[in-house]
Parts: C-alpha cells; sequence; structure tokens
C-alpha cells in the first residue's frame, strides 16, 4: 500500500473520530430492535393488559404505607359488586377542617393537575377531556360543584374514591398522599361553599 493512501486513510480516521466524538448529544442514534430496549408503553387511561384488572393507573402494593405518610388512614377495598366500605367510608372524618392561604394554593396546584383535566378548573365537570361530551373521555365526570349529589358528599366516601378509584375514574393512592388526597377534598368543599375559604388578600399575599 502506498504511503499517501496510508496517511490519507489515518487522516480520515481521526476526522471522523474527532467529528464523531462530541459531548454534545444531539440525536438518540437509532435502535435496532426498539421493542429490546423500552417496554411497551400504555397510555394512562387505555385498558392495559398487564394488569388483572385491565388498568394501567394501579394503587400502591395492598398492606405498604408511604414513607413519611401523615395520615394513615385503614381503608378496604370493596369486592367486586359489594359496596359495604365505599358506604362505610362515609364516617371518615377528614382531619383538614380548613385550609389557610398557602395550603389552599398547594391544594388548587395538586387538583388542577391531577384533576381539572377531567374535572375542568371550575370543578363542574367539563374539563378538556370531557368538553360537553367532544372530549376523548367516554364518561362524563362528576360535577364537584353545582350537582347536589356531590354537594352532599362526605368528605370520607370522596377519600375512598380518590383512594380506590370510581368506575372509569382511576386510583389515586399512588400519586397522591393521604394528606394531599384530603386536601384536594377540602378544596372541594371550600369551593362548593361548605368550608371557609382564607380571605381574598390573604390568598393574595401567597407567591
Ligand atoms: C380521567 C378523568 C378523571 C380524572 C383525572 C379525575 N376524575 Fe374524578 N371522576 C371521573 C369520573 C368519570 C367520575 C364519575 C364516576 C362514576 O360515578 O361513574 C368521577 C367521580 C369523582 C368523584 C365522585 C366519587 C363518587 O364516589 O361518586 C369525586 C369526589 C372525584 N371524581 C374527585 C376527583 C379528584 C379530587 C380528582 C383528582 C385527584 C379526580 N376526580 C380526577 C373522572 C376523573
Amino acid at each position: 500500500m502506498k504511503r499517501s493512501t496510508i496517511v490519507f486513510c489515518g487522516l480520515v480516521t481521526v476526522i471522523i473520530a474527532v467529528v464523531g466524538c462530541s459531548d454534545v448529544k444531539r440525536t438518540r442514534g437509532t435502535a435496532y430492535m426498539p421493542d429490546m430496549a423500552d417496554s411497551r408503553a400504555y397510555e394512562t387511561y387505555s385498558a392495559n393488559p398487564v394488569f388483572a384488572d385491565g388498568r394501567t393507573s394501579q394503587g400502591p402494593v395492598a398492606g405498604t404505607i408511604k414513607r413519611g405518610e401523615e395520615y394513615p388512614v385503614h381503608l378496604e377495598m370493596d369486592k367486586q359488586g359489594d359496596t359495604a366500605n365505599y358506604f362505610g367510608s362515609r364516617a371518615l372524618p377528614n382531619p383538614i377542617q380548613s385550609l389557610n392561604a398557602e395550603e389552599l394554593k398547594e391544594s388548587e396546584r395538586i387538583y388542577l393537575i391531577n384533576c381539572g383535566i377531567c374535572h375542568g378548573q371550575k370543578l363542574d365537570g367539563n374539563g378538556p377531556l370531557w368538553k360537553d361530551g367532544d372530549g376523548p373521555f367516554p364518561s362524563k365526570p362528576a360535577s364537584l360543584v353545582g350537582d347536589a349529589k356531590y354537594e352532599a358528599m362526605p368528605d370520607g366516601q370522596m377519600f375512598y374514591s380518590l383512594t380506590f378509584g370510581k368506575n372509569l375514574m382511576g386510583s389515586y393512592a399512588s400519586q397522591l398522599s393521604a394528606k394531599q388526597r384530603w386536601m384536594v377534598i377540602t378544596y372541594i368543599k371550600t369551593k362548593q361553599g361548605k368550608v371557609a375559604a382564607p380571605t381574598a388578600t390573604a390568598v393574595a399575599e401567597v407567591k
């Protein structure tokens, strides 16, 4: 092989190495068999064949408790077709009786992230997933404000539904701590006018 060819090949190799190696990663590269690298993803609200109950959003493992949980509640989930625990949960007292301005802001934040998409910013059950029936969600979310049934629903019963889900609404026990679930219920009760809201000035003062 001619010396110039060797030098040329060497130069090309060096140039490729210099250009090719960069600590700035702009593309993910090509995966030859992506299914081997990534597990198959299921949409949150779509049917999921992996779990026996067909849901993607699963509650925490039975009998476990989150580290640092402030308001542990012992609740049993009803067996299919049974409602004793659901109605029994009406007697559960809400440990968070009212919200100060800061807690109201935080509860609203939790509500808007987790619930607003279905129940709507105004809690009227008309969020972007429902949109008067034009949205992609197949079932009307509860009108938490303005519907006598939900206005009268005890906090404990709401807590049961947030913990275990209700028909097409999934469980929120994995996403929200017990304290956050009670807070968001007190937020709903505040919006229903059942719990006194902090003064507007106090709310405005919270950054
Ligand atoms: C994917 C849509 C969706 C999301 C997100 C959602 N919900 Fe629901 N929710 C529903 C539907 C649908 C119902 C009506 C269930 C039924 O009775 O068939 C419902 C019912 C309820 C009820 C009444 C439960 C009962 O026992 O009848 C409460 C309270 C409630 N939701 C609160 C919440 C809160 C708080 C959040 C956020 C942490 C939330 N929901 C998130 C769809 C949703």
